[in-house]
């Protein structure tokens, strides 16, 4: 997800990270979330690479993303 908006997940940008009150980010991406399809990445990725990774998702996005009324508004639909 280039985006980072969350595909699967939660979005992965730091106005939603900051909530995250004590917990590292590293610790998230190395042990993953239990019983959620958050997988755990410390066999797949070194140490430095979780850190880098975590480090780029508290980057602020170039384009921040935008939800309008009018955009939730189009996503309803009344059926039969
Ligand atoms: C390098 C790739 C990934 C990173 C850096 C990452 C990072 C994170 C972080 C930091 C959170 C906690 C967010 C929060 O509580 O606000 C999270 C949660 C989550 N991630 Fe990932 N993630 C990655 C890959 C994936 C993949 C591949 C999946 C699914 C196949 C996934 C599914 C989820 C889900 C479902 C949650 C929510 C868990 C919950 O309900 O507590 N993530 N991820």
């Amino acid at each position: 997800m280039e985006s980072r908006l969350g595909g699967t997940g939660p979005a992965l940008i730091p106005e939603s990270l900051g909530r995250l009150k004590g917990e590292s980010l590293e610790a998230i991406i190395a042990g993953g979330r239990v019983a959620t399809q958050m997988p755990a990445f410390k066999d797949t990725l070194i140490a430095q690479d979780i850190a880098a990774v975590a480090s780029f998702i508290t980057t602020l996005l170039e384009t921040p993303p935008t939800w309008t009324v009018a955009d939730i508004e189009s996503t309803r639909s009344l059926d039969a």
